[in-house]
This record gives structure tokens, sequence and C-alpha cells, in this order.
């Protein structure tokens, strides 16, 4: 059994592309359809309210769409909206969190783990969670970096003050640097992290920044290698894959914002062009 219907992926905005990369690197025979609701990011600064009821109708712009799954590209509606979405929806849903917390689990030397994400994600402790399911000797230590998603959505992805910022974000979970640039640790060895998972979609786009900062002895760990791979194994587990051809595959991107403003910053993120954008209204995303 195959199935060429396409495979769905959402975000508040553009961080969701980093996980549609990847399913597309790894799954090339694949048609994909990815929605990014920029009118209404960040999410992160959300109620949990606001939050489910824009990831239900972006679920449900997709699902029309007729996608045979769809992939919730977002660690802030994955943790806050995943239950009620598997509950309400007749397809496979599948989010973040866990496949990006067994590898932070598998990456951990000393069993301790810095998880960064949106204020929303740090709320619902669907990291501490989903870590501790994997192994509960690991320990977690959740930080909200609220300056990180704004800055991405803008397209600012390096530079003095974008480093400064992270610098300031991370400074709480790593510890000080002098001014040489060595970590002066406030905090007491037995905190101190070896691995730093990027809890939010959007911060593999700061990947360069964050892995300068965080230093050499703390591995950074994204979802969106993990989130393919999940990938990969549901969809031939229930038969939904496309074997082929490649270049069959259509990938249609779909915006509630602008949709030069996505192609623009999608291809300075990504370095290359995005062929099909359209803007997209969902139920209430002028508001
Ligand atoms: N990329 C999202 C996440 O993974 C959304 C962040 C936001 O909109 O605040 O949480």
């Amino acid at each position: 059994m195959t199935d060429p219907r396409p495979i769905g992926v959402f975000d508040s905005g553009v961080g969701g592309l980093t996980v549609l990369r990847e399913i597309v690197r790894r799954l090339p025979a694949e048609s994909t359809v990815y929605l990014g609701d920029n009118a209404r990011a960040p999410y992160g600064t959300r109620s949990d309210d606001e939050v489910l009821r824009f990831t239900r109708q972006a679920v449900d712009t997709l699902v029309e769409r007729d996608v045979k799954l769809v992939v919730i590209a977002c660690n802030t509606s994955t943790a806050v909206a995943l239950t009620d979405l598997r509950r309400r929806y007749p397809l496979p849903i599948l989010g973040v969190i866990r496949p990006g917390a067994a590898a932070a689990v598998l990456a951990s030397r000393v069993r301790r783990v810095g998880v960064i994400a949106t204020p929303a994600t740090v709320r619902s402790h669907a990291y501490f969670n989903a870590i501790k399911e994997e192994n509960p000797a690991v320990e977690v230590y959740e930080h909200a970096t609220p300056a990180f998603v704004p800055m991405v959505e803008a397209g600012l992805l390096s530079g003095r003050d974008v480093e400064a910022t992270v610098r300031d974000a991370l400074a709480p979970l790593l510890g000080e640097r002098d001014a040489s640039g060595e970590f002066i640790f406030p905090l007491p060895s037995s905190a101190r992290i070896d691995t730093l998972l990027l809890g939010c979609t959007h911060y593999p786009l700061l990947r360069p920044i964050l892995e300068a900062v965080a230093g050499d002895h703390v591995a950074v760990v994204d979802s969106a290698t993990a989130t393919a791979s999940a990938l990969v194994d549901l969809l031939a587990m229930n038969g939904l894959d496309v074997p082929g051809p490649v270049d069959r595959a259509i990938h249609l991107q779909l915006t509630t914002g602008d949709a030069s403003a996505f192609h623009d910053l999608a291809r300075r993120l990504f370095g290359e062009g995005f062929a099909d954008v359209q803007t997209v209204a969902l139920q209430g995303s002028a508001a």
C-alpha cells in the first residue's frame, strides 16, 4: 500500500521549515504542504487557549487540502495541543517534542540536559516530562528564551546584536563568560549541562551562534532530524509512503502573512527559492 497524498507540516511561522528541510532530504519522493501562521506568530508568548484555537484552525486548513498526515513542526503547538489534535482528527499527527527529547537523552553523557524553548513550551513542562520518560535519571533544566522567535521571523540570524541577545538569554543556563570568552561558571559543577536541546523549531536557524555561545563542551541538539526519522518510520509502518519517483513530488507553501515576504525570508534562511507560496486566511487569522 502507498499513499501519494502530501504530508502536511505546520508551524507558527518559518521555524518549521527547519523540519520541512529534513523531511524533504529524508523523503524526496513525498509531496508536502507547509503552513506558517506568520500573521499571528509568535505563538510562544500567547495563552494556551489561543495556541490551541490557532493550531486547530491550521490543522483544519491542512486537512481540507487532503494531507495524509500532519507534522506539528512547532514545539509550542505540540506542547499545548497534540493530545487534543490526536483526539480530534482521524489521521496520524506527529509532534516534535518526543523525537527531540529522545535525541537529547542519547546525546548527554553526564545526564544533564538544558532545554531552551518558548514561554508556553516551558510552562507546559512537556520536555521535562518527555525526557524523564526516556530516562528518569536525566536532570532537565528548562529555560524560556522569548527574544529568539521575533528575531528569526524578522530574518535576523547573525551580527553583534543577535549574538549579544543569545549570550544574555543563555547565561542563566550556561554561566557567564569572562572578557577572554572563557566561561566563569556561577553554576555548581553538578548543575552544568553537556547538552542543549533547541526546543523551538525556529532556533536551529540560530545554530551557529548558539553553538559558539554554548562552547565545545555542550552538544547542541534539535528535533528536526529526529522528527524526520520518526516520520520515515511512521510512513513505512502505516503503508503511507511513496516509493517514487522523486520528480513527481510537489511542495506547496502556505502562509497567513505576506507571500512575497515569506518567500524572501525562506530564501534568505535556506538559500533556495520556494516556487509556490500562497497566502491563505485561516478562520480568525486576520484578527
Ligand atoms: N517554532 C515554534 C516552536 O517550535 C513557534 C514559536 C513561536 O511562535 O513562538 O515553538
